[in-house]
């Protein structure tokens, strides 16, 4: 593995760390992602089961779609390499994890600096009035439908071809502004605006490090690429720095 001194040295020099997440964290506590050649669009249609326009032509496809990866989440654990990151919390003063994920798995590993990009599977709302609901909706043969308005409710998650949370975004930018090292770990770096906040620290001066089994169109400008999986990774990088601090 390429943990050296060099990433321990940037580590401990750090005033603020930035760690941006994808599909990839979860894989190893049996969940999907989306790009590999067993992942969600290999098989199916991202227009359909992930866009506005596939959820009014179809709302209960996508609900059962979203219901089925809810139970897969609940039916998984976080893994070593979110309980990594929820120690990194511990270990480093300013630390920000940014992911792209829906799982929930972060907040349940115990992570609180966390921002979540994409939204919440387990999070719905009303698409016309809006409300909130933090569902246990059972989905079979129906679309829930809104108390209130009577509106269908839909999953709180970013879809193609919607805004990122505007408030969340904007921390994203702030930090990938300020941070001095930045982990891009389990993501294609297919997907924007996410996928533009490696380069963005980039940029800035940071120390980029990729944490990803496979290549992606980001290594190229990572500072240091990591081709294993995360929690073998990140197990190594908390390892080595305790060593070298000597806690
Ligand atoms: P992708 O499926 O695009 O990428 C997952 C990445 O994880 C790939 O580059 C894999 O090589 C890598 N990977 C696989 N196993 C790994 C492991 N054990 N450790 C580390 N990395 C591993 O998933 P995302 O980049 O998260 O959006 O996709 C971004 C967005 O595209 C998602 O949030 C989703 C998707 O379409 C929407 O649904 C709107």
């Amino acid at each position: 593995m390429s943990v050296d001194i060099t990433l321990i040295n940037k580590l401990l020099a750090a005033q603020n760390i930035m760690v941006l997440t994808g599909a990839g964290i979860s894989k190893e506590s049996g969940l999907s992602t989306f790009r590999d050649s067993d992942g969600y669009w290999a098989q199916y249609d991202p227009t359909k089961l992930a866009s506005l326009d596939g959820f009014l032509a179809d709302p209960l496809l996508v609900w059962k779609w979203y219901y089925e990866r809810k139970q897969k989440a609940i039916a998984a654990n976080p893994n070593a390499g979110h309980l990594s990151l929820v120690e990194m919390e511990r270990l480093f003063k300013n630390f920000h994890l940014f992911t792209q994920n829906v799982d929930n798995l972060h907040r349940r590993a115990g992570s609180v600096n966390l921002y979540e990009l994409h939204g919440n599977i387990f999070h719905s709302h009303c698409l016309n009035c809006g409300i909130k609901y933090n569902d246990d909706f059972v989905i079979t043969d129906k679309v829930p439908i809104c108390d209130i308005c009577g509106g269908m409710i839909r999953p709180s998650v970013v879809w193609f071809g919607e805004q990122l949370p505007s408030d969340i975004l904007k921390v994203a930018f702030e930090y990938a502004n300020k941070c001095d090292v930045f982990f891009t770990i389990g993501t294609s770096s297919e997907v924007y605006p996410a996928a533009q906040l490696p380069f963005i620290a980039k940029d800035k001066g940071a120390f980029i490090i990729e944490i990803n089994p496979n290549p992606t169109s980001f290594s190229p400008t990572a500072d240091l690429s990591i081709r294993n999986p995360a929690s073998e990774a990140l197990t190594e990088i908390i390892h080595l720095y305790k060593q070298v601090r000597g806690i």
